[in-house]
């Protein structure tokens, strides 16, 4: 059984998005100092479904290659998936994803479709993810889903991509988690050029 695990790029100030979010502008206010290292790079870096190509640095590189080719399965929340209007279809990743909501939108389940959607909560969704994934992993995305995830006990591993921006505002990866402080123990740090990547396993 692989494991579950974050994967978001974040500010320094702990933002994963600026505010003012939509379709527009789907980092909002901001938000291109987050992926700013995606497309800051002398390296070609292909995502798993063809359909963009990313400009890193050969150690950020070798890292999206690592972690891309374990991923089996993607937990995402609504807003994200509304706001990147389904990927176009078909997610970067190339991976079944499963959408946390309160509501079905019909136009987005056929036969085929590599969406599905989950109404019944976070760990629902996840456990749908890992049968979906068999032995590789799990990668939670967006604020919401990942807190619910952190507050039940379902993460193994946090990975954040920071980058060195203050952005002041916007949605915050790590609030709303509960009273009690959750232990980390740092398992990976990569230096890159305009990112650290950062890798922490879920103590308790
Ligand atoms: N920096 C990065 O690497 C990165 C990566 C991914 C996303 N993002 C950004 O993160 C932002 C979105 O994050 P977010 O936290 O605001 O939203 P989100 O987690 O994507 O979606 C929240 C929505 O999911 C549904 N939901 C969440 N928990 C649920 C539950 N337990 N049961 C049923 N439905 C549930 C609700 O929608 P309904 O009530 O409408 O169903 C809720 O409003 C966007 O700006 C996106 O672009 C950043």
């Amino acid at each position: 059984m692989g494991k579950v695990s974050t994967g978001l790029s974040m500010s320094l100030d702990g933002f994963i998005a600026g505010p003012n979010d939509g379709p527009e502008r789907i980092l909002g206010d901001g938000g291109e100092w987050i992926l700013k290292w995606y497309f800051s790079g002398d390296t070609d870096y292909e995502m798993p479904n063809g359909r963009m190509t990313l400009k890193v640095s050969p150690a950020s590189a070798e890292l999206l290659q690592e972690v891309h080719r374990t991923i089996g399965a993607l937990v995402s929340g609504r807003r994200t998936f509304d706001i990147a209007n389904g990927w176009g279809g078909r997610h970067p990743l190339d991976v079944p994803v499963f959408v946390v909501t309160h509501t079905v939108p019909q136009e987005w389940v056929y036969e085929g479709s590599p969406f599905t959607f989950v109404t019944d909560g976070v760990e629902s969704a996840v456990e749908k993810a890992k049968k979906a994934a068999g032995d590789k992993n799990v990668a939670v995305g967006a604020a919401s889903i990942a807190q619910q995830c952190i507050k039940a006990g379902l993460l193994d591993e946090i990975h954040i991509d920071l980058v060195p921006v203050l952005l002041g505002k916007g949605i915050r990866l790590f609030e709303h988690l509960g009273p009690e402080p959750i232990e980390l123990e740092s398992t990976k740090v990569i230096e890159a050029p305009g990112v650290t990547h950062l890798t922490f396993r879920v103590v308790g």
